[in-house]
């Protein structure tokens, strides 16, 4: 019976024929266990010989059932390992990861040039108010500069106060002499608003402004601090700039600066060239505009600049509608390299 027994475990070949011959043997109505409730009826003296023996019996056939659940359990394993394996030459699947728009990097790369030149950053709010955004600039009520910057105003609130959205970035010249001492030296990078749309406008575009203010400040330090940016910026050796004399009301002398450049077909190569191009608006300080904010133009004098950021990210990258940058379409960002 025995040899009978280990025949039929070894020659299992999974886990449930193994347990149907466990039952048919140690079950309750298995063989051995008939054998065991034989004992009963037995004569006390074949009880002593028989006894042993069928529980050594018993033993034995547990121990081999164990070793066989051990040996098919680790073969079960090995098919499951075989079928699980990873097929490591079949497609990824992509997973897009979003990345950081034009503008901000441009923004980015403007405040890290001007980082390295000691500036800090300055910001103010994109809704101003009237003061900040025109009157301390030396743009009082009637002055026509209010209207060449189409402006979108707010409907006054309950005291009658009428806030604008900001139509450039110049109030934060106002807010950081208002709440610092000099000597000042900040860029405000920010959106900025108008009501005018087209190929090169949008109602809402980006500027940065400059603005330095010391004892001795003067128009050679501005033009200095405009070449080392321009020549990182643009990451060329040399670049000639053209003061033009202009007109705003808060600089005096005012200046429209232009860079020398070359114009190919749909292209623009900054540096040296045939061609202008006008990069941004610059003066030195108007004393009006000092002596608003609290700053004794007898003592200080400083510098300004406003450029376009849209602008000088398209001149950097080579793109010819201001409007894609606010279209948010993904092809067009993967186009210019800026998606992964
Ligand atoms: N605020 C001006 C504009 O938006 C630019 C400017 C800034 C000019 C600072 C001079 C000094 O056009």
């Amino acid at each position: 019976l025995k040899a009978d027994i280990t025949e039929q475990i070894k020659t299992t070949t999974d886990l449930v024929a193994l347990e149907d011959v466990r039952i048919a043997v140690l079950g309750k109505k298995g063989s051995v266990s008939q054998l065991m409730k034989g004992l009963g009826g037995m004569a006390p003296e074949e009880r002593q010989v028989m006894g042993p023996l069928l529980n050594a019996l018993k033993n034995e056939v547990a121990d081999a059932l164990a070793d066989q659940k051990d040996v098919l359990e680790e073969a079960e394993l090995n098919v499951r390992l075989q079928l699980e394996q990873v097929d490591v030459s079949l497609p990824v699947t992509e997973h897009p990861s979003g990345t950081v728009h034009p503008i901000s990097q441009v923004m980015d790369e403007i405040a890290e040039i001007f980082a390295s030149m000691g500036f800090a950053i300055a910001e103010g709010p994109d809704l101003e108010t009237d003061f900040n955004n025109f009157t301390a600039l030396n743009i009082p009520e009637e002055h026509p500069a209010r209207q060449m910057h189409d402006t979108f105003y707010l409907r006054p609130d309950a005291e009658g106060i009428r806030k604008v959205l900001r139509t450039h970035t110049s109030p934060v010249q106002v807010r950081t002499m208002l709440s610092q001492e000099p000597p000042i030296r900040i860029i405000a990078p920010g959106r900025t608003y108008r009501s005018d749309s087209d190929a090169t406008h949008t109602p809402m575009f980006h500027q940065v402004e400059g603005l330095v203010i010391d004892k001795d400040t003067h128009l050679g330090h501005l033009k200095g601090t405009l070449e080392t940016f321009l020549k990182a910026f643009f990451e060329v050796n040399s670049v000639t700039l053209r003061l033009r004399p202009s007109y705003f009301p808060f600089t005096e002398p005012s200046m429209e600066v232009d860079v020398q450049c070359s114009f190919g077909n749909g292209t623009v190569k900054i540096g040296d060239g045939n061609d202008w191009l006008e990069i941004l608006g610059s003066g030195m300080v108007n004393p009006k505009v000092l002596e608003n904010c609290n700053i004794d133009p007898a003592v200080y004098q400083g510098f300004a600049f406003g450029a376009g950021i849209d602008r000088l990210a398209m001149l950097k990258y080579g793109m010819n509608d201001l409007r894609a940058f606010f279209d948010a379409d993904l092809r067009w960002l993967k186009h210019y390299g800026f998606s992964a």
